[in-house]
């Protein structure tokens, strides 16, 4: 069946495509929450993707509104992989929280998501975002993913954005990471709802672990890796936690 989301984002005006807006026009309590399992279930309606944005979506935006502050000391990327996308809400949430300023320099947006409905949405919204970038989208868990899938961008300055993703089980994220990251700038920003099951901040907290330590397989230097909870100013004030890493692959 096909999304009625698709055509509205490619004709909206340039203003429209907003968090906001997109969370007014397609949110529906369409009473699926239940399937949604904490919205973990990789989706596979459009019906499904509006009671996400219904039922998940306040909690999202109060996440990346307490991780706002930090958004000032990322630098301007060339690269940005959104990883479990979704339907796209932090590439929005990204832009409006930074007034479009971490979209000016991207030449390759690369979208990695197993939910070929969300993912179609993401690629919609992503092309209104960054109408100058390359879009790529693969749909494949992140095990799945393989080197060849990464488009081979010059070394610059890539940002890897983890919105509630880097938490969630099925997958390995240390050799999800040593497929995506080449030499370069990197910053690595993952937030998500601060728990300790189901994956959850130990998880992170574990990636966080490798990073610092040196134990991923290419030689890197760390400039900040920050690690945050807080508490989010949604209607429930949901936990989150957020880490921003900073770092530099050597070539070679
Ligand atoms: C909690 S949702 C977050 C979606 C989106 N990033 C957001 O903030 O709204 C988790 C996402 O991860 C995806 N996902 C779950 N397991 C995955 C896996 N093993 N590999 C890749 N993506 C996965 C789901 O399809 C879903 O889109």
């Amino acid at each position: 069946m096909s999304d009625r989301a698709i055509g509205v984002i490619s004709g909206a005006a340039d203003s429209d495509i907003n968090f906001s807006w997109f969370r007014h026009e397609f949110m529906v309590d369409n009473g699926l929450k239940d399937t949604l399992k904490s919205g973990h279930v990789v989706i596979d309606t459009a019906d499904k993707l509006d009671q996400y944005l219904y039922t998940y979506g306040l909690m999202i935006e109060s996440q990346w509104k307490k991780v706002g502050p930090l958004l000032g000391d990322v630098k301007q990327p060339t690269v940005l992989i959104d990883y479990g996308c979704g339907q796209g809400l932090a590439g929005l949430l990204l832009k409006d929280l930074t007034q479009g300023r971490l979209f000016g320099a991207v030449r390759d947006i690369l979208l990695i998501e197993p939910s070929a409905v969300a993912l179609a949405r993401a690629e919609a919204l992503y092309r209104r975002i960054a109408p100058n970038a390359t879009v790529t989208i693969v749909c494949k868990r992140f095990d799945a993913l393989s080197e060849s899938d990464v488009p081979d961008s010059h070394a610059g300055e890539t940002l890897h954005v983890f919105s509630n993703s880097l938490d969630v089980l099925g997958f390995d994220p240390l050799k999800l990471l040593a497929k995506t990251m080449r030499p370069g700038a990197h910053t690595i920003i993952s937030t998500s709802h601060d728990r300790t099951f189901n994956g959850g901040t130990p998880q992170i907290e574990r990636v966080r672990a490798a990073f610092d330590n040196q134990s991923m397989p290419f030689d890197l230097t760390i400039q900040q890796s920050t690690l945050k909870n807080f508490t989010c100013d949604n209607p429930s004030q949901s936990k989150g936690v957020v880490w921003l890493c900073q770092l530099e692959i050597e070539d070679g």
